[in-house]
């Protein structure tokens, strides 16, 4: 009669094993290839709390795995076991990868399953505190008088601030005027910017909203092809469309991705979960709090997530090839 009962005990233990769906008990890690504290992982933090919520209290767990300008935590989603348990938070640069990596690692559209769109955030031409110009008029004849003597900050080869400081160097024709100096994210490079150890960077507004507003470095300009006439804080800065850059037009992207081969069942279940997630009155106050805008529901479906980025792809690259810079 007893192994009668440990028969059953173990038959139940395995069914209910079985029968446990996914996430089940194990934790999600949520990937972002950036350091802690910066842009990339505030959006990420901010979903992590909702999709918890909306995946019925499951284990999300935030790793920062920063470097080379985002690839390296890329790189390591491409390799990770396709069961569900891993994905990645990344933004624009996942399409910006390819033009300035000529051995990128992975291929972003063959390497991921695509999970859906999340925000666009803008970004802003910022200063240190020091910075002897006072409005965007006063910072381009300050640049073009210090040429060679400047320098401006980075995430690394790739990244969206990379980015921007490459479209706005070529915009100004100041390609050359300034010496970039990389770091592991802007969260870095904001303290570096701070303490007036650089001199300028272009990052989005969930970094520099909080530090504008507190005077610790100087704002000049919006990405955005209009100024951001709803943002209390930012509504006077004027837009670099506004101050003569024709066409200049950039806001970040971010999107969420699997590795590829990743159960369909799973996938559907976290595209569902983001969807809510997106919905969350709590996710989106932090969000448009920051200057971010969260997306609708048609830009969380994969396959318009993916043409989206096969096309940004296909619009970055002569952007890059004509700054003229590759990364390896
Ligand atoms: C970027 O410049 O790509 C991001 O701001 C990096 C980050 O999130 O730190």
């Amino acid at each position: 009669m007893k192994r009668l009962l440990v028969l059953a005990a173990a038959a139940t233990a395995l069914f209910a094993a079985s029968a446990q769906t996914f996430p089940g008990s194990r934790p999600i890690t949520l990937v972002v290839p950036f350091a802690a504290g910066g842009p990339t992982d505030r959006v990420a933090r901010d979903l992590a709390e909702a999709m918890r919520k909306s995946m019925g209290g499951a284990n999300f767990v935030v790793e920062n795995v920063n470097g080379a300008g985002g690839t390296i935590g890329a790189n390591k989603v491409a390799k990770a076991a396709p069961d569900g348990h891993t994905l990645l938070l990344h933004h624009i640069g996942m399409a910006a990868a390819p033009g300035l990596y000529r051995k990128l690692p992975y291929k972003p559209l063959e390497d991921f399953d695509y999970l859906g769109m999340i925000n666009e955030v803008p970004m802003t031409i910022i200063g240190k505190p020091q910075l002897a110009a006072n409005n965007y008029r006063d910072l381009e004849n300050y640049i073009r008088n210090n040429s060679g003597k400047l320098n401006i900050a980075h995430a690394g080869l790739g990244s969206a601030s990379h980015l921007c400081g490459l479209m706005w160097q070529a915009a100004i024709n100041a390609k050359d005027a300034m010496t970039t100096i990389p770091f592991g994210g802007t969260a870095p490079a904001m303290n570096a910017l701070m303490g007036g150890q650089v001199d300028m960077m272009c990052d989005q507004t969930t970094n520099t909203t909080g530090q504008i507003e507190a005077g610790r470095v100087k704002a000049y300009a919006v990405t955005t092809a209009r100024p951001l006439s709803g943002n209390k804080l930012l509504k006077d800065y004027p837009s670099l469309q506004e101050m003569g850059l024709k066409s200049f037009n950039l806001t970040i992207w971010h999107g969420l991705y699997a590795p590829k081969g990743t159960p369909p069942a799973a996938l559907a279940q976290i595209n569902a979960a983001l969807k809510l997630a997106l919905k969350d009155p709590d996710f989106i106050k932090r969000q448009e709090g920051l200057g971010a805008v969260v997306v609708t529901d048609n830009r969380v479906e994969p396959a318009a997530h993916k043409a989206f980025v096969a096309a940004e792809i296909a619009k970055l690259k002569p952007v890059i090839e004509a700054a003229g810079k590759f990364a390896d």
